[in-house]
């Protein structure tokens, strides 16, 4: 009989590291063929080429090439194009991965034409309808029919909505899979000596949420508690597309200028160095649900710029705070960490480094493979 296969679809960069261990989960395990879809929505080398490269993700077998737009320019160009593709060569099955607008078009996409969805890291839930992300969620979720999910809330948040029980599996985290793999060679990066950078004498930020940067009020706002703030420690800052033109368009430039500002402006990192630096970091500051994830196994503080998480556990086991984008929480969490005052952490159940491999037996169940 021959194997099945699957399309893995991904978009967006953190998409990229959740792919890659269950491309070779799959690939290892050999009861199911896949196909790796990209629909081009994130498309700058930093921000997509590069994590191929380091991942050992192979070139996409289908590239859909939609680039940037608005929510329903986006999703729409996705739906068509990968309608196209389905309707050409049909899956036994499509894997998607996260809440981005690559996860939802597509999963739409198949199951408006019969093809079963499988999706990975379901069941999260910020409770936060403003977040473009969290529709992405509920609906990819309304849609999938196997549920993989990260954290014991998931589970839960997916019973709540009525999700039959049946299609519901706690397997773990697949980021942590990546992260694991490749904690060997972040820490032969010379990227801490490239910036003269102490471990622990510095802090890492990133930013890109649109609650926290499409706001000139509110970014400028940021950006003042964070330059004060690396006065007290040096603080990097590698900068998202969407905040480098928001940046731009806001006027706030002069308040990166590399001669004043002890807070350094970086362009957007590769997944070993942003590791690197993640791992040597005092403290992280970041409205990124996959550093709220790498930090809390990494056991590195991690101030939280948003109001509430889909990933409650970052925060009950890990080394997460709630700061949102309010200066006065942001100033205090910081000082609680100088102060060494500030959870280590626990272990996560199944953040092992193991979730890819249970999700190839899964699948490969699923499928009858
Ligand atoms: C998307 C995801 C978000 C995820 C983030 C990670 C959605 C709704 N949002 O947000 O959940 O956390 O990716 O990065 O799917 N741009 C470039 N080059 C690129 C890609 C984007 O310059 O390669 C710029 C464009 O100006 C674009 C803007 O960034 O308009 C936003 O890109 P988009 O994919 O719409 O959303 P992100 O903010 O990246």
């Amino acid at each position: 009989m021959a194997r099945p296969r699957v399309d893995l679809v991904a978009g967006a960069r953190p998409n990229f590291m959740k792919l890659a261990p269950v491309l070779r989960a799959l690939r290892e395990e050999g009861r199911v063929d896949a196909c790796v879809v990209h629909t081009g929505q994130h498309y700058d080398r930093s921000m997509s080429a590069v994590f191929f490269e380091e991942l050992d993700i192979p070139e996409p077998d289908v590239h859909l090439d939609v680039g940037s737009g608005t929510h329903g320019v986006q999703t729409a160009r996705i739906l068509e194009r990968y309608e196209a593709r389905l309707l050409a060569e049909p899956p036994a099955a499509v894997v998607v991965f996260g809440d981005v607008n690559s996860t939802v078009a597509s999963a739409l996409a198949a199951v408006k034409l019969g093809v079963r969805v499988a999706h990975v890291e379901a069941g999260l839930r910020s409770g936060d309808r403003s977040m473009p992300e969290e529709t992405n969620r509920i609906l990819t979720d309304a849609m999938a029919d196997l549920l993989l999910v990260s954290e014991a809330s998931g589970v839960e948040n997916l019973r709540r909505e009525g999700i039959e029980e049946a299609k519901i599996r706690l397997v773990g985290n697949v980021m942590i899979d990546t992260l694991l793999t490749q904690l060997k060679r972040a820490r032969s990066s010379n990227v801490l000596a490239r910036l003269q950078l102490e471990q622990r004498g510095y802090g890492l930020v990133t930013l890109h949420r649109p609650s926290n940067v499409d706001d000139p009020r509110i970014l400028s706002r940021i950006l003042q508690v964070l330059g004060e703030l690396s006065q007290q420690l040096p603080l990097v800052f590698p900068i998202h597309p969407r905040t480098r033109t928001a940046i731009e368009r806001a006027g706030l430039s002069s308040l990166l200028h590399p001669e004043r500002s002890t807070l350094r402006a970086l362009e957007p990192l590769p997944y070993t160095d942003n590791l690197a630096l993640m791992s040597g970091a005092a403290v992280v500051l970041t409205d990124s649900g996959g550093m709220q994830e790498e930090t809390a196994v990494l056991r590195v503080p991690c101030l939280t710029m948003r109001p509430n998480t889909e990933r409650p556990v970052t925060v009950r086991l890990g080394t997460s705070r709630l700061v949102a984008n309010d200066p006065e929480r942001i100033r205090q969490g910081f000082q609680d960490v100088l102060d060494g005052n500030w959870t280590k952490g626990a272990p996560i159940p199944l953040w092992d480094g193991r979730a890819s491999e249970r999700i190839a037996a899964e699948l490969g169940e699923w499928l009858g493979a």
